[in-house]
């Protein structure tokens, strides 16, 4: 096996329990040294993903391919992974040291090359100077960097996290994203992460998989998927999107499409092929919308709205307005200085956006 082959590869991955289909038909790779996500709204798949991944679950059908050997039959403890659970099982009763050297248990080494290893994993986590403290004195970041180290100081070819973060409050869980990122980086191991989270998703991943009831919609960089979205369900899960729904109109040889529905008639970018009479949708990020007195030139993008609230958030505004026509809610994001406001309950506005900063995506 070359090592530029993938360190895990899926092929028709089914996940049955009973009769309730969970995952249906999983096909991608991750590559080696990638910090890779699974991201997806809680029940959609991910934590029983993970778990093929691990060998704690078998899958009903499909193929698990990890480091090139077929992981049919291989047990949890003989294969190259290491899962950091959602709760952190830490033993309370064991000291730092011990609960990181608890990880080395099936590996037979020397104590010496046991005792440095635990050292370089406490260091790694920057436990530095904790070793003897018992694990019920520590804070909950600290515990979470335990059971990081725990599966590190095997050094698995693959580290599994399922929701790692998910039990810290904001402001910590922020710090710890920083240091996971970075300690990736560090050991070059590939980590597969699960969250709920896109904006965590979205600050960790080399590239992130958007799952969905038990399917993979989308799998691309976080640019990617901010960018160019596949679907209604992808664009709406990342960040946020302005959806004007209608059917298609018109199809210009260079992939414009044009679009009318209830709030106008609008052109945009689209990569999956149209038909004249498709149900679509235009998406607009906020950020794209301009707040305008006029109305466009004829043939451009533009919803007549109503302005209901401006907020100021110091280095940015958010404005909520309402279709003149439908009464649909849109969000539009400016700067944040006094002219970037439109007056507040001025009527009769204007909303305008480039062809290129709209997406034509299939309903
Ligand atoms: N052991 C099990 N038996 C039956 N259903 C299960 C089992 N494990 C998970 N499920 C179901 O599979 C679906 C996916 O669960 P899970 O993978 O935990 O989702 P996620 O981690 O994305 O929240 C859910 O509907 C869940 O109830
Ligand atoms: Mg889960």
């Amino acid at each position: 096996m070359t090592q530029t082959a993938p360190i895990i590869a899926m092929s028709g991955l089914v996940k049955r329990f009973g009769t309730l289909t969970v995952l249906h038909g999983i096909d991608f790779n991750i590559e080696r040294g990638e910090f890779f996500s699974l991201l997806g709204p809680s029940g959609c798949g991910k934590t029983t993903l993970l778990r093929i991944l691990a060998g704690i679950e078998q899958p009903s059908e499909g193929a698990l391919l990890i480091d090139g050997q077929s992981m049919s039959g291989v047990p949890a403890n003989k294969r190259p992974t290491n899962m950091v659970f959602q709760s952190y099982a830490i033993f309370p009763h064991l000291n730092v040291e011990e609960n990181i050297g608890y990880g080395l248990k099936n590996i037979a080494i020397s104590r010496a090359e046991a005792a440095e290893r635990v050292a370089e994993a406490i260091s790694l986590v920057k436990l530095e100077g904790l070793g003897k403290r018992n694990a019920h004195q520590l804070s909950g970041g600290q515990r979470q960097r335990v059971a990081l180290a725990r599966a590190l100081v095997c050094r698995p070819k693959v580290l599994l996290l399922d929701e790692p973060l998910s039990a810290l409050d904001k402001k910590l869980r922020e710090e710890m994203q920083l240091e996971l990122r970075a300690l990736q980086r560090t050991v070059g191991i590939t980590f597969v992460f699960v969250t709920h989270d896109q904006e965590e998703a979205l600050t960790l991943s080399d590239r992130i998989a958007v799952m969905d009831r038990g399917h993979v919609l989308q799998i691309d960089t976080p640019r990617g998927l901010y960018e160019r979205p596949a679907n209604r369900t992808v664009a709406e899960f990342i960040g946020s999107m302005n959806l004007f729904s209608g059917r298609v109109t018109r199809i210009d040889p260079d992939g414009t499409v044009e679009i009318e529905g209830a709030e106008g008639t609008f052109r945009g970018t689209a990569r999956s092929g149209f038909k004249a009479g498709d149900a679509a949708v235009a998406a607009v990020r906020p950020e794209r919308i301009r707040i305008n007195a006029a109305a466009p030139e004829a043939g451009a993008n533009g919803v007549s709205a109503r302005l209901q609230a401006s907020s100021y958030l110091g280095d940015r505004s958010l404005h909520v307005l309402t279709s003149t026509a439908s009464g649909q809610q849109i969000t539009v994001q400016s700067g944040p200085s006094a002219e970037d406001m439109p007056a507040a309950g001025a009527g009769g506005l204007w909303l305008h956006w480039p062809t290129d900063a709209g997406l034509i995506l299939p309903d």
